[in-house]
């Protein structure tokens, strides 16, 4: 069956918990997808982990279509989500509209993801009118990482864990289909969760929301850089891709490779003529 904005809201009805992963690319989708994922998230984490960036701020639209796109193709029941990049909502409406118009008709989304509470609410409106799905973003939304200081747990104090719940409801009442809890404490993310009828999908975030979301590279080890706290290891694939590189380029040097299964044949008399 195919995971839909309906589906997603049944799942939260029956407490079956939305499982998310990011992907980025058309081989590892599909493997997802056959593994039973809810949705595929096509995020804007894409700059660091495949291209290499220190934040997701030079992220472009462009970026996000390529690898959307790959998604797309790869996913058959799971529904494919993509982030609005950095600078692709904020300014106005109409870019938000614009934009998110683009990740679904070129990036063949079936929804689309942006980060923060009141201060988007319009975009999330007209693009909900628009009939493409929303996804919303608060807590830590890396975005917004120069205006935060760094990456940090966001909603500890009273102002903070009020103004991350009253965004809550306003991305609700807005017309956002589910909601995004990253860093934020787990109780108060547990509390969002019952105060809000739309899901919530959290990333350390605690047990309390109604799905789960990873990004791919934390949670299979590919990823070198630092690694966050919630981010559990599911599999240590990085350090499997180092050994295979490493007997790939001993094996290459020591003549193992390649053998005679790895080999096409010639008849010997062709080659004896073109030795002549
Ligand atoms: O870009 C991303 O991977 C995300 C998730 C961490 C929610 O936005
Ligand atoms: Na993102």
């Amino acid at each position: 069956m195919k995971n839909t904005v309906i589906s997603m809201q049944q799942q939260k009805i029956d407490k079956d918990k939305i499982t998310v992963l990011t992907a980025y690319d058309y081989s590892t989708a599909k493997l997802m997808d056959q593994a039973g994922i809810n949705a595929l998230l096509v995020g804007d984490s894409l700059g660091m982990v495949m291209l290499g960036y220190e934040d997701t701020l030079s992220v472009t639209m462009d970026d996000m279509i390529h690898h959307s796109k790959a998604v797309a193709r790869g996913a058959g029941q799971a529904m494919v989500v993509t982030d609005l990049p950095f600078m692709s909502y904020q300014v106005s409406v109409q870019d938000a509209l614009y934009n998110a118009g683009r990740l679904v008709k070129e990036g063949r989304a079936h929804a689309v993801k942006l980060e923060g509470g009141e201060e988007v609410c319009p975009q999330i409106s007209a693009i909900t009118q628009a009939a493409i799905p929303v996804m919303a973003h608060l807590g830590l939304t890396p975005q917004s990482v120069n205006a935060f200081g760094g990456f940090k747990v966001q909603g500890r104090d009273l102002d903070a864990a009020w103004k991350i719940i009253q965004s809550a409801l306003a991305v609700e009442k807005a017309g956002a289909f589910a909601v995004v809890l990253e860093c934020v404490p787990a109780k108060l993310a547990g509390l969002i969760s019952s105060l809000l009828s739309i899901p919530t999908i959290g990333i350390g975030a605690g047990a309390g929301c109604d799905g789960q979301v990873l990004v791919y590279q934390d949670m299979t080890g590919m990823y070198g850089g630092h690694s966050p706290k919630f981010a559990k290891k599911f599999v240590d694939i990085g350090e499997h891709m180092k050994a295979a590189f490493g007997q790939y380029i001993q094996q290459t040097k020591n003549g193992e490779f390649p053998a005679l299964e790895h080999t096409f044949t010639i008849d010997d008399e062709i080659i004896e003529k073109l030795k002549q």
